[in-house]
């Protein structure tokens, strides 16, 4: 990406909204997984979202503006350091930096303790990601202190602390058409590897071998990284809903369950297909499956502007309940099944989230205490699923099954748009690919 205005514009809205003070939004630090050896770094989406500087040990300031001064925006940042880029590869330094994203200001980060009390000084409030990191809160917390020091000069100390988060995920939850367009293209990705993975699947391969293949669609697309780890989940496996291992021996007779979607510039994708291993469903199969899919249909048709964000997880639970009754699985009317939860034994998860730069995304889902209505620009995921253990009284043709198909789906202004359309999910479209 080199265009950076969108990022401009984002820091603009957001230091329109402030009301005075400064915004400290650092970027994450890196983490050590052992010895010398670092996790895979990835940025902080707040300061990513204001900045698309990808480089860890940086912060960005901005002073809200007031009637006569504009807000001014100031990147710090890691120096240039001709002997670090030898080993660790190219950093734009405070100069660069501040010309290719458009800041006004720039220093090095090790400027940092020095000229934020300066920052601060007759500043009423601070606004910064609160509690998400004690270190960073009481660095906060020191700078404010080494304003207060120059009390008896005349300074005066920001006395409010605010949560940036609160204005910042409101931003967040409503997604420009350069962010669509990307989370178009995450999705499209993630869609090619189902697709891989539903060619490539056949008894006696390893859940591993899978995920193999689906890393490896993402990572040749350009896409740097999954969204989140991967669940590969052949037979009871599926029924773990946080299943990580990947290391089974996939059957023929039982389906396989993936939960992949790759991250691309910063945004996910949220993928679930579930799939025979050996091609075809059986009756059973067919039977769970053909619920959970008309489920994800009915939520589909809900998630649109004038709806809820309960609506489409009130319509999946209405039609998987009807379907657990006609099943033999649940007992009663919906009505009574819906109240006593009994569903909970099959589905105990809710039917979707926001989706955006986190995979969980940024944004309230209820406003004053009611859910809040879905508008155009709202990105969100629709994953019901159905779970089955071997239980007593569960015939045992169910056991084991698990199911869920997940879609990544965009509000627009007349409905919506499925972002992850071409992941195939109707039964002789999954059965034809894997011939
Ligand atoms: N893959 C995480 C989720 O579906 O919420
Ligand atoms: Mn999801
Ligand atoms: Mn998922």
């Amino acid at each position: 990406m080199k265009d950076f205005k969108h990022f401009a514009k984002r820091r603009e809205i957001f230091a329109a909204k402030m009301q005075g003070g400064v915004a400290i939004i650092p970027t994450a630090p890196e983490r050590l997984r052992n010895r010398d050896a670092h996790y895979p770094y990835r940025f902080d989406s707040y300061f990513y979202y204001l900045t698309g500087f990808k480089e860890p040990e940086a912060i960005l300031v901005i002073v809200a503006g007031t009637q006569d001064t504009p807000a001014k925006h100031i990147l710090f940042c890691r120096d240039k350091d001709v002997e670090r880029e030898i080993w660790d590869g190219f950093r734009y330094g405070p100069d660069a930096a501040k010309e290719v994203f458009g800041l006004d200001e720039s220093y090095a980060v090790s400027e940092l303790d020095k000229l934020l009390p300066k920052l601060l000084a007759d500043q009423t409030a601070v606004y910064t990601a609160i509690g998400q990191d004690t270190a960073w809160d009481q660095r906060i917390v020191g700078w404010i202190n080494k304003v207060r020091a120059q009390i008896r000069s005349g300074v005066q100390a920001p006395t409010e602390i605010r949560d940036c988060s609160l204005l910042l995920d409101e931003m967040r939850l409503f997604k420009g058409a350069e962010e669509l367009q990307i989370m178009r293209q995450a999705a499209t990705i993630s869609t090619q590897a189902h697709r891989l993975a539903m060619q490539t699947t056949r008894p006696g391969m390893f859940e591993y071998e899978i995920e193999a293949e689906l890393l490896y669609t993402f990572h040749k697309h350009g896409a740097p990284a999954p969204a989140y780890t991967s669940i590969v989940a052949g037979g009871a496996n599926a029924c773990v809903l946080h299943y990580i291992e990947n290391n089974a021996e996939l059957k023929a007779g039982d389906l396989l369950l993936i939960d992949a979607g790759c991250e691309l510039h910063g945004y996910a994708s949220d993928i679930t297909r579930t799939f025979p291993v050996n091609g075809k469903f059986t009756a059973a199969q067919k039977d769970i499956y053909q619920l959970v899919l008309a489920a994800q249909q009915a939520a589909i048709a809900k998630a649109k502007p004038g709806n809820t964000w309960n609506d489409p997880h009130q319509a999946a639970l209405q039609v998987l309940v009807q379907g657990f009754i006609d099943l033999n699985l649940c007992q009663g009317s919906v009505e009574a099944v819906l109240e006593s939860k009994d569903y909970k034994r099959f589905y105990m998860h809710r039917t979707g989230h926001w989706l955006g730069m986190d995979v969980h995304d940024a944004g309230e889902y209820k406003q004053n205490g009611e859910w809040r209505q879905l508008q155009p620009g709202m990105t969100l995921t629709v994953e019901p699923g159905c779970y089955i253990r071997p239980t007593d009284n569960v015939p045992e043709h169910f056991w084991n099954i698990g199911i869920r198909i997940e879609d990544d789906v965009a509000i627009t202004q007349t409905g919506n748009e499925i972002l992850s359309a071409a992941a195939p999910k109707e039964i002789t479209e999954i059965e034809g690919i894997m011939q």
